[in-house]
């Protein structure tokens, strides 16, 4: 049985861990302190509020193991990506096992509490080859985590805090909030959409491709810690704005933000994104062509291979896509699957290519970008160099 609306949330019940009250927060003032930075802040966020269900706190050695070594918690559940709290090991011996202290921010908010029942050196290299299928300290995600502190502290949490995101407040929402939304509306099939990028003619398509099949859709950007080169989220979220106000029907989508912080995990990446989206509300979700990837690391489809082998666990149901284009020929956007036209006819650019030519205040063609879109995306650009060289 659940205790919410909607499609049974991963592992069977929506994780609820917030404690908001005054009484809580005096509490925890009085307990010793870990300071903590954005990438834990938003981990702790989306374990309190159940995006993270049926996580309670960060991982325990024995969860963590388990899931760098085959992909499931200690209980048996599908689980891809270790969700761990690293310290130095100067830290980590000022912490006692059991012991319960306030996570706090560098300005000294408390957020949360955890109770330390784990404390353990993780082997990192592995982690880095299983998760992030390399070593290469070049790869983002496996550059972040070797420079994480190498002792990982385990327990159960407590939000005391929402968090604020700032000018995305009004997109945010908690899963129970957006399953509410769901039967409100009247959606009983939902894809969610998960992306870290500006709004382009491909997900467009795909995400339309989709809408024909369901009753809605949960455009879910995330908009926690990227890599310094992708578009800050600021600017991505004035491009999902101004494509829905023009191109889609408002009655079928919803924008909330997905406050996480990005791994470029791909493959195991793209079940983290899946099992979130479903704790969200979401039946269907969208992996397209190299999902949460990063450079040449993963193939193009290695993360819809993953996530096929293990669909029955998932408990929802994918869309899984080719790569997409606009075809000249064909005068529609398409994919190998439907366009019988050569590549010399296909119009698609890389994403790294887009950003370049937005930076320089050049409009890519609009068979690649909506126009509107184009331009909502280079004047936020602008705007940031400008800030940047104040
Ligand atoms: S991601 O890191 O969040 O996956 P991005 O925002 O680019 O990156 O992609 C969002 C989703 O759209 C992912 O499922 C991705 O696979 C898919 N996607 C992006 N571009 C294309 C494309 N040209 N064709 C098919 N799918 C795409």
């Amino acid at each position: 049985m659940t205790n919410v609306y909607g499609i049974l949330p991963h592992g069977g019940q929506l994780i609820d861990l917030k404690d908001y009250s005054t009484d809580a927060q005096t509490a925890a003032a009085k307990l010793p302190s870990l300071t903590i930075n954005n990438w834990n802040l938003s981990d702790l966020e989306l374990i309190g509020i159940g995006g993270f269900s049926p996580l309670t706190g960060f991982m325990t050695e024995a969860d963590y193991d388990s899931v760098v070594d085959n992909m499931h918690l200690q209980s048996g559940v599908l689980w891809s990506i270790p969700i761990t709290l690293p310290v130095d090991q100067a830290t980590a011996d000022t912490i006692a096992l059991d012991q319960t202290i306030a996570l706090k921010t560098a300005d000294g908010t408390i957020y949360g509490t955890m109770t330390v029942t784990d404390k353990y050196r993780p082997d990192k290299q592995v982690e880095a080859q299983k998760v992030y299928g390399t070593t290469e300290t070049a790869h983002p995600g496996v550059k972040r985590m070797l420079a994480n502190g190498e002792v990982y502290l385990g327990g159960p949490i407590k939000l005391l805090k929402q968090p604020s995101h700032g000018e995305f407040n009004d997109f945010y929402m908690e899963p129970i909030a957006t399953r509410k939304m769901f039967h409100d509306l009247g959606w009983q099939t939902i894809v969610g959409f998960q992306t870290r990028n500006p709004i382009h003619r491909a997900h467009e398509f795909i995400q339309k491709t989709a809408l024909e099949s369901v009753d809605g859709l949960l455009l879910n950007p995330l908009v926690g810690e990227t890599k310094a080169d992708d578009i800050p989220a600021d600017v991505r979220m004035h491009s999902y704005q101004t494509i829905l106000k023009y191109y889609y029907p408002a009655d079928r989508v919803r924008l909330v933000i997905y406050p996480a912080a990005m791994r470029y995990a791909g493959p195991r990446e793209a079940i983290l994104h899946a099992i979130v989206r479903k704790n969200y509300g979401c039946t269907h979700f969208i992996v397209g062509r190299d999902h949460a990837g990063v450079g040449d690391y993963y193939g193009t489809y290695e993360a819809q291979e993953l996530i096929t082998s293990v669909e029955d666990e998932m408990g929802m149901h994918f869309f899984k896509f080719e790569n997409s284009f606009y075809c000249k020929k064909c005068g529609s956007m398409a994919t190998g699957k439907t366009c019988p036209h050569s590549a010399d006819d296909h119009i698609s650019l890389s994403g790294t290519k887009v950003r370049k030519m937005l930076s320089d205040g050049v409009v890519p063609p609009k068979e690649v970008s909506r126009p509107e879109v184009a331009q909502v995306l280079i004047e936020g650009l602008k705007r940031k160099a400008a800030l940047a060289n104040d």
